[in-house]
């Protein structure tokens, strides 16, 4: 597995999800390699049973990736306890070696600086190289996916290959 999304949004299936892999997709389509995604919704229920095996696994499988794209609903200006859940599950350097993206979709323009302020951090302080600018979609800009993809894309997607 070498390009992996994330999804740390509650509700699966969503537009979030949708955005995540997008961006997956056009960085395994610049590696040439496969994507996988991870709805963690479908583990929440396991999040808080420390040492939980499946969670385990999925922790170790994510970060055997090269590249982990975060994509995640904005709440409350900052990213879900959904993913923050899953991410505390890692030791200090748990994601060294992986580039993570941070990518977030929200209801407001005022928070747009989210990916950089709240979720950036948090990767680096996992030990994820962050190497290219979050990205924050508009969920009522859902009709210029393409091109918000292709613009991230010609901008930073040089920094993952
Ligand atoms: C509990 C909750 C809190 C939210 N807080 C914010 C917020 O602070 N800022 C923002 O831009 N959008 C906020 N939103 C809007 C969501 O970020 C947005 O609807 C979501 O990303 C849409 O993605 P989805 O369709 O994949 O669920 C909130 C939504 C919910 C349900």
């Amino acid at each position: 597995m070498s390009v992996c999304v994330v999804i740390g949004n509650p509700n699966p299936g969503g537009r979030t999800t949708t955005i995540g892999e997008a961006v997956g997709s056009a960085i395994a389509s610049a590696r040439s390699e496969d994507m996988t995604t991870l709805e963690l919704a479908t583990v929440a229920s396991h999040l808080f049973e420390w040492g939980n095996e499946d969670v385990k696994a999925l922790t170790t499988s994510v970060a055997s990736a090269d590249v982990i794209v975060f994509a995640c609903p904005t709440y409350k200006a900052t990213y879900t306890g959904l993913l923050k859940a899953f991410l505390d599950q890692y030791g200090n350097d748990g994601l060294a070696g992986c580039a993570a993206v941070p990518v977030m979709v929200g209801a407001a323009p005022q928070h747009a600086l989210a990916p950089e302020v709240h979720l950036r951090p948090l990767l680096v302080e996992l030990g994820a190289t962050v190497p290219t600018q979050g990205l924050f979609v508009l969920d009522s800009e859902l009709d210029q996916l393409d091109a918000t993809v292709e613009a991230w894309s010609t901008r930073w997607i040089a920094s993952l290959t």
